[in-house]
């Protein structure tokens, strides 16, 4: 690999992790269940009918995952505070137990030198607030925006980095449209108004973590860009690939940026946001930074008989995919961040999440040498790298994940972690990919 002399001396080294996928102890100290715990009852759900019940029980092994995360010697770690832990009833009485655990997690990780960088909503929404309508619904952006407040006045002493929404697209798209994660509605209204709560959610969440946290907070939201290819030079597929790259990309990123919703997109939707006065300015509330997760490029096809934006997505022949299918595209990362950062200069850039499944082997010793996680991580260092020497403002890179976890609707198979979990014993092992990874960052660091 490239020595990665474009990143800044300051760059910041992380791990990144989601509450549901990795804490179980779903009834602990007064957790309420989540809209993903209904999800994982629904039979076919979630494969292999996995549940995020036990998961890899970090609620309770926290500190021997903090250990982990010395280990590899990064310098933040990304997580996700459960909103079902901290307000139960989704809006108001607060569950001190709750947040009791979150806040030794901040202390514990900071008397490790280790930054928290804390996503206040990955997914996790409370039932309580899906049984009054979700995010279809104008008040849960509110209800966001007061469990943001609260998660700040406990833990904005000392936390100062703050993602308010991961993925808006997978709540939205995948969630409300085509319904394969929680809540699992298939209904383009419904999803097109989620996706507006969401996002206003986000913009009222940005304010509420300023208004409450005492040390002084880097604000932004976590999104999910790919770079979008047509599958031919045909009218049709490359028409297609702009809506793709609407639905995907621009849906989100315009009115973040004082654009507001794209027009193409609205006609494609025949479906106008129920946006009211004020709610654009809100949505585009100054950030501090845009958090981009990258995972692979999309090639699409024309395809008028699919859900909206009325595309398909097309296996490139020849083309490296990840045990999730995805293509791998080190590339594409280069040319997203490159994209973002021209088109909408956002003040910095975090990739937030990065990183791979694969069908890993554990071998008769124990050790899991997972020689292709270790490329593919290689190769993306280099593309950042590279967006870096062209000018990207990139101030850090989250690997996803720390430990392999429940990866939603394809359940415990689907491994992303650098460090295994043997779910029958919780056991966790290094792979070779975290031991790369902990000696690329020692090399950096020289
Ligand atoms: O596991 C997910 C994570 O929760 C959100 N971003 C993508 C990851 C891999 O699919």
């Amino acid at each position: 690999m490239h020595h990665l002399s474009h990143l800044p001396s300051n760059f910041v080294w992380g791990a990144a992790t989601a509450a549901y996928q990795i804490e179980g102890a779903v009834d602990a100290d007064g957790r309420s269940p989540s809209i993903w715990d209904t999800f994982g009852r629904v039979p076919g759900a979630i494969a292999n009918g996995d549940t995020g019940d036990v998961a890899c029980d970090h609620y309770h092994r926290w500190p021997e995952d903090l250990g982990l995360l010395r280990e590899l010697g990064v310098d933040a770690y990304r997580f996700s505070v459960a909103w079902p832990r901290v307000i139960p009833t989704g809006t108001g009485a607060v569950n001190t137990k709750g947040l009791a655990f979150y806040d030794r997690l901040v202390d514990e990780l900071l008397a490790a030198g280790i930054r928290p960088f804390v996503t206040v909503y990955h997914w996790d929404l409370p039932q309580v607030l899906q049984d009054k309508g979700g995010w279809p619904v104008r008040d849960t952006a509110e209800a966001l925006a007061e469990y943001a407040g609260v998660v700040a006045g406990a833990l904005g002493d000392r936390v100062t980095d703050w993602c308010t929404v991961n993925e808006p697209l997978c709540v939205a798209w995948i969630g409300h449209l085509e319904g394969t994660m929680a809540p699992g509605i298939r209904d383009l209204r419904l999803a097109v108004d989620a996706s507006h709560h969401v996002l206003l959610g986000h913009g009222l969440a940005t304010q509420a973590i300023r208004a409450n946290a005492s040390a002084e907070p880097s604000v932004g939201i976590v999104l999910n860009p790919s770079p979008v290819d047509p599958a031919t030079d045909s009218e049709a597929d490359v028409a297609a690939a702009t809506r793709s790259d609407g639905h995907t990309n621009r849906w989100w990123l315009d009115p973040l940026h004082g654009r507001g919703y794209p027009r193409d997109m609205i006609e494609t939707y025949g479906y106008e946001p129920p946006v009211r006065d004020g709610d654009l300015e809100t949505i585009a509330t100054p950030t501090d930074f845009l958090g981009v997760n990258y995972y692979f490029r999309a090639v699409v096809a024309d395809d008028p008989t699919a859900p909206a934006p009325f595309t398909r997505q097309v296996e490139v022949p020849g083309a490296r995919h990840t045990a999730m299918g995805w293509e791998v595209s080190p590339g594409g990362l280069e040319r997203i961040l490159t994209r973002v950062a021209s088109e909408y200069q956002p003040a910095r850039i975090y990739v937030t999440e990065q990183g791979s499944a694969w069908p890993d082997v554990v071998a008769a010793d124990g050790s899991i040498e997972d020689k292709e996680r270790i490329d593919y991580l290689e190769q993306h260092l280099e593309a950042i790298d590279a967006a870096a020497a062209a000018g990207v403002p990139l101030a850090g890179y989250f690997v996803w994940s720390l430990l392999d976890n429940l990866e939603w609707a394809y359940g415990y198979d689907k491994r992303f972690g650098l460090v295994h979990v043997d779910y029958a014993t919780q056991e966790r092992t290094m792979k070779a990919s975290g031991r790369r990874y902990a000696e690329i960052l020692r090399d950096f660091r020289r």
